[in-house]
């Protein structure tokens, strides 16, 4: 009787274990999401306070996936200086960061969604913008 239910369950844990191991994808409405967080000085300051706290041990003062910790793991932490960086939206980044993926935490409780904006925003400063020139399609594409 019980197995009527559990194997679909079971069944089902197996498919997201499978997921998990692939790249890390994030739904559509959460990347469309836009950042309700101005990206002002005051902004940036508090997602600095918040980087140094949560997240430099693992990607390092600059981002470079080069902390302390980083070595602790099979998995290097992402590069967050990288520019590639830019072709993420800041709905994604935040997704990234509320759901996490081990061995990084889910930062869902541990911080507030106004904190994970603003280091969002802070994160932005550690990579620089890919230059323009090579861009087609410029402008502010929604
Ligand atoms: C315990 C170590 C650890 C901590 C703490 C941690 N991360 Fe990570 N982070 C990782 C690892 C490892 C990855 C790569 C995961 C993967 O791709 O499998 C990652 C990936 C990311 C990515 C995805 C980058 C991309 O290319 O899409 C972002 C963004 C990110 N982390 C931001 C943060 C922020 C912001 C914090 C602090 C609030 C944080 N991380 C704290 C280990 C950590």
């Amino acid at each position: 009787m019980c197995c009527r239910i559990l194997a679909p369950l079971i069944a089902a844990l197996v498919v997201c274990c499978c997921l998990a191991e692939e790249e890390w994808r994030v739904p559509k409405r959460a990347a469309s999401l836009k950042n309700p967080t101005a990206s002002d000085q005051q902004s940036i300051e508090a997602g600095k306070t918040v980087y140094q706290k949560q997240c430099q041990t693992c990607h390092g003062r600059q981002g470079k996936g080069d902390g302390p910790r980083a070595r602790d793991f099979n998995v290097r932490p992402s590069d967050l200086s990288d520019s590639a960086l830019w072709n993420e939206t800041d709905g994604e980044l935040f997704w990234k960061i509320t759901e996490g993926k081990k061995p990084m935490p889910a930062f869902s409780k541990l911080l507030s969604d106004e904190q994970r904006w603003q280091v969002v925003n802070y994160i932005r400063t550690l990579a620089p913008k890919p230059t323009t020139q090579a861009s087609s399609n410029d402008g502010d594409s929604q």
